[in-house]
C-alpha cells in the first residue's frame, strides 16, 4: 500500500520532456538501490502477482474510456498482467495504466510495448532499405524520431530492431532487417539501440528496446517463414550472432527470443542459447521475452504440452511469456509440483521489474502518459523532414542508361503501373502506428514536385497479379488495391495515357504486405502481368524508368537487359512519395547501396557475398560453364547486382590504393588509403567500403567480408583520401573451437564501390 500511495503522488510534470527519472543504473550504489527497492516488491508480491508480470498478454482492442471493462483491464487490476502491446492512443493507454497503478494491489506499473519496427506516424523506410543508405547517424535519427514519437502516444517498449540475418530473399521478413552482413547488421543494430534508448531511458522520450528474434531466425530452411533453422556453430558465432551481440552490447533492454529452432529445441527454451550465449558468454542483463505463443508453439513443434514448455522455458531463461498464457496458466501448479522453485520464478520477475525500474516507472509511472505531446510530437514538420531526406538516402540506382535520370521537370510524364496511385502501399510492412489517411501516394508526390512546370498523367496499366486470389494474400490488413477492369482494359488505358507522353515512369513491384511476416515468395521475380506492361511501355519507343517497389531483392535480369532506368525505392514510409520525386527529379542525388544481394534468378539462393572459397571455385575469368568446378549449367554464379551496389547520378574514380606497411605486428596497425574522386558533374555521397580476406586460416574463411565503410560527400572535381586503420582486432574471428583471435598469416585487403569491383593488397600479419 505504502509503494501505490508512493507512486501515485509522483509528480507528473507538465514539461513536453522531462528527465531525471530513474535510470540504467551506472554506479554501484544505484544498482543496490535498485535491488533493494524491488527485493522490498517482491517481499510483497504474492505467487499470483508474481507470476502476472511475466505475463504479456494481447491488448485486445481497447477502446478509449473502455479500458476499466475489457478483458485485459479487469486482469490488470488483479495484477495478473506484465505488460501488453500494439495499442495505438495515449488516451488508451493511460486508462489501462491507471488501472495498474491506481486499483491493482500493489499499483505495478505496466510495460506498454508496440513493434515500431521503422517509425510511429512518421514512417521511415522499411528496415532493409534504412540499412541501403549505410548512415548511422540517419538510422540512429530514425530510431530517435520513433521513440520520440511512440512514447508520446504512450508507448515505452519496442520490439525493434529486428536484427536476424539473412542471405535469402524468399524470406518476406528480410524487409525488417539490415540485410545479409553481420558486421554492417552489427553497426545498425547498436545504431538502433541508441536510437531508442538514449543516453540511458531516464527521459520521457527515450525507449526500451528488444532486440529480436534471438536468434538466427533469418536461416529459416527455404525461405518458408517458420520453418527449420540447422546451422553450425561456427557460422552461428562468425554470421549470424554478431548482430544480436552488438545490439546487447549496446545495452538493449530486453531480448525477443525466436519462433525457430537451435539444435533441435526451439528458441524459447534453448538454454543454451537464453543463458549460456547471451547471459554468461555475453552479459545480458535485460529481460528475454518471446515471440508471440511461441511456449504454445512448442508441443506444434513435437516437443512438450503448454505446463512443461513453461517449465522449460522458463528455466531456459524466458522472463515474459508473450501470448501463450503458460507461465500465468501453469507454473503454479509446476512449483506446486517440485519441478522449478520459487526462486527460477523470482529470477524472472526480478528482472521485468527490474526494466520497469530502469525505465523510471516507478518514480514515475504515468512517465510516458503525457497525452499532451501526443498533439505536438507526433508527424512533426521536423520528424517528416528527416524521413523525407532519409527516405531519399535508401533508394538505390541500379541501372541509368544514357542518363534518363534525372527527369527534367517539363512535358508530359506518364505515370504508369500499379504501385503509382496506392498511399496504403507507401510506408511498408509493419507500420502499426502508420496513418496513410496523412501520407501522400506517389501520383501526388510527383504531381506537386512539378506543379507549373510539367504534366504528371496516370494510369494504373494493369494489377499487381493477374490472378486475385494471388494478389489478395498479399493486400492484407486494408490494403486492397485490386482494380475490377480486365488486364486488357487497364493495359489499353496505359497505352493511351503514354502515347502522348514524353517520357514513362513506371511504378512496379510488390504490394507492402508481399514481405514481412508470413510472407515468404518462391517467385521473386515481377508478375508477369507488370512485365507485359512493360514490355508494352517500352515498345512505345519512349523513355522507360522504372520504379521498383519491393521489401527484398527482386530477380530482374530481364528489366534489367531491357529497361534503361531502374530506381528501386523499397517501401519509403511515410514520406516516401515526395523523396522518390526529390530523386527522379534530381533534387537529391541518389547514393544507397545494396546491403542484400541480388540473384539472377531464385536457384542460386541462397547467394550472398562474403562466402567460403570451396575447393573447386570458379574461374572467374572464364565466364562458360566449368565441368568439375563450383558453379551451375545453367546460371552464372555472380548475382545480378552484388552486395554494396548503387549508382549515382555523377561518377566516383578510385586511385592510389596504398598500405603503409605490408606487415601488421600484434600491437601494431596498418593504415589502407585510397584516393576517391568526383570526376562527374554533380555532387554526390560515395559509399566507400573495405573488406578484408583471412587467405588461410585454421578453418576455412570467407573469400572477403566488410570491416570497415565510409560515406563521403563530394563536390564536382572534388577528391578525398579515405582511411581503414587495420589492426589485430579488426581480423579477429571465431575459430573451431569458438575461440575469438585473430591468427597470424596472410591477409588481403580491399576497397572499392561495392563487394565486386575491388583493388586489393596483401599483408602479413605476424
Ligand atoms: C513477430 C514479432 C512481433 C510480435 C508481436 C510476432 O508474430 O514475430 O516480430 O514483435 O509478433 O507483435
Amino acid at each position: 500500500m505504502e509503494m501505490k500511495k508512493r507512486i501515485i503522488s509522483a509528480v507528473v510534470a507538465a514539461a513536453s520532456v522531462m528527465s531525471g527519472f530513474a535510470a540504467v543504473p551506472s554506479t554501484q550504489a544505484e544498482r543496490e538501490k535498485m535491488d533493494a527497492f524491488i527485493s522490498d516488491l517482491m517481499g510483497r508480491m504474492t505467487l499470483a502477482e508474481k507470476l502476472g508480470q511475466l505475463n504479456l498478454p494481447p491488448s485486445d482492442d481497447i477502446v478509449t474510456g473502455q479500458a476499466i471493462d475489457s478483458n485485459i483491464g479487469a486482469a490488470v487490476e488483479q495484477g495478473l498482467v506484465g505488460g501488453t502491446f500494439n495499442i495505438k492512443g495515449a488516451e488508451k493507454i493511460l486508462d489501462l495504466q491507471k488501472i495498474a497503478v491506481e486499483k491493482s494491489r500493489l499499483g505495478i506499473p505496466l510495460l506498454i510495448g508496440m513493434d515500431v519496427i521503422h517509425g510511429y506516424e512518421t514512417v521511415f523506410p522499411i528496415p532493409l532499405a534504412l540499412s541501403c543508405t549505410w548512415d548511422m547517424d540517419a538510422i540512429e535519427k530514425s530510431a530517435r524520431i520513433a521513440a520520440t514519437e511512440m512514447s508520446a502516444g504512450g508507448v515505452c517498449w519496442t520490439f525493434s530492431p529486428m536484427v536476424d540475418i539473412s542471405r535469402d530473399p524468399r524470406w518476406g521478413r528480410v524487409s525488417e532487417g539490415a540485410g545479409e552482413d553481420p558486421w554492417l547488421g552489427s553497426e545498425v543494430a547498436r545504431a538502433m539501440v541508441r536510437g531508442y534508448q538514449g543516453a540511458d531511458m531516464s527521459r520521457n522520450d527515450e525507449v526500451m528496446a528488444c532486440v529480436k528474434h534471438f536468434a538466427l531466425y533469418g536461416a529459416s530452411e527455404a525461405g518458408r517463414d517458420y520453418n527449420t533453422v540447422d546451422m553450425s556453430r561456427y557460422r552461428m558465432y562468425n554470421d549470424y550472432f554478431p548482430p544480436y551481440k552488438a545490439a546487447v552490447e549496446a545495452g538493449s533492454g530486453s531480448i525477443m527470443s525466436s519462433f525457430n529452432l537451435v539444435d533441435g529445441i526451439p528458441a524459447t527454451e534453448n538454454k543454451w542459447l537464453l543463458d549460456d550465449v547471451l547471459r554468461k558468454q555475453w552479459d545480458f542483463d535485460g529481460f528475454v521475452v518471446t515471440d508471440y505463443g511461441s511456449i504454445g508453439e512448442v508441443a506444434v513443434h513435437g516437443l512438450e504440452e503448454l505446463p512443461e514448455a513453461s517449465v522449460r522455458s522458463l528455466l531456459a531463461g524466458t522472463d515474459m511469456d508473450m501470448c501463450s498464457f503458460g507461465f500465468i496458466g501453469t507454473l503454479a501448479q509446476s512449483l506446486e509440483e517440485g519441478k522449478i522453485s520459487i526462486e527460477d520464478i523470482d529470477r524472472a520477475v526480478r528482472r521485468i521489474l527490474e526494466a520497469k525500474y530502469k525505465l523510471g516507472l516507478f518514480d514515475n509511472p504515468y512517465k510516458y502518459n503525457d497525452v499532451k505531446r501526443e498533439a505536438t510530437d507526433i508527424y512533426t514538420d521536423a520528424n517528416r523532414a528527416e524521413a523525407r531526406r532519409i527516405a531519399a538516402e535508401s533508394f538505390v540506382l541500379l541501372k541509368n542508361d544514357g542518363d534518363i535520370l534525372p527527369l527534367a521537370r517539363k512535358g508530359k510524364i506518364a505515370l504508369i503501373g500499379p504501385m503509382g496511385n496506392s498511399v496504403v502501399n507507401m510506408p511498408g510492412t509493419w507500420s502499426v502506428a502508420s496513418d496513410p489517411s496523412k501520407y501522400k501516394s506517389l501520383l501526388q508526390g510527383m504531381t506537386d514536385a512539378v506543379k507549373g512546370k510539367a504534366e504528371v498523367v496516370y494510369a494504373k496499366g494493369c494489377n499487381l497479379y493477374e490472378d486475385p486470389a494471388l494478389e489478395a494474400a498479399c493486400t492484407v490488413f486494408g490494403h486492397d488495391m485490386r482494380d475490377p477492369r480486365s488486364e486488357d482494359e487497364l493495359l489499353a488505358e496505359a497505352l493511351a495515357v503514354a502515347a502522348d507522353a514524353d517520357v514513362i515512369v513506371a511504378a512496379m513491384g510488390e504490394a507492402s504486405e508481399s514481405s514481412g511476416e508470413s510472407s515468404s515468395r518462391t517467385d521473386l521475380s515481377l508478375p508477369a502481368t507488370q512485365r507485359r506492361l512493360l514490355e508494352r511501355l517500352l515498345a512505345t519507343g519512349k523513355p522507360v524508368v522504372m520504379l521498383n517497389f519491393a521489401g527484398r531483392p527482386t530477380v530482374m535480369q530481364w528489366e534489367s537487359e531491357n529497361v534503361p532506368a531502374i530506381l528501386n525505392v523499397w517501401f519509403g514510409g511515410s514520406e516516401a512519395a515526395d523523396a522518390i520525386a526529390d530523386v527522379v527529379f534530381g533534387d537529391v542525388n541518389p547514393s544507397g547501396k545494396l546491403t542484400m544481394t541480388m540473384p539472377v534468378n531464385v536457384g542460386q539462393i541462397p547467394i550472398y557475398y562474403n562466402h567460403l572459397n570451396t575447393g573447386r571455385p570458379k574461374d572467374p575469368r572464364d565466364p562458360s560453364f566449368q565441368k568439375y568446378r563450383s558453379n551451375y549449367i545453367d546460371a552464372p554464379n555472380a548475382p545480378l547486382y552484388p552486395f554494396g551496389y548503387g549508382m549515382s547520378y555523377t561518377d566516383f574514380e578510385y586511385s592510389d590504393f596504398t598500405l603503409d606497411s605490408d606487415s601488421l605486428s600484434p600491437d601494431g596497425s596498418l593504415t589502407a588509403s585510397v584516393t576517391v574522386a568526383n570526376t562527374g558533374s554533380r555532387s554526390g555521397d560515395e559509399i566507400v567500403q573495405f573488406y578484408i580476406r583471412d587467405v588461410a586460416g585454421s578453418v576455412a574463411r570467407p573469400v572477403k567480408e566488410l570491416k570497415h565503410f565510409e560515406r563521403i560527400s563530394l563536390k564536382p572535381g572534388e577528391s578525398r583520401r579515405v582511411s581503414f586503420t587495420i589492426i589485430p582486432e579488426t581480423l579477429r574471428f571465431y575459430d573451431y573451437n569458438l575461440d575469438y583471435k585473430a591468427e597470424p598469416g596472410k591477409f588481403e585487403v580491399m576497397v572499392g564501390p561495392d563487394s565486386q569491383r575491388l583493388s586489393i593488397l596483401p599483408f602479413i600479419m605476424q
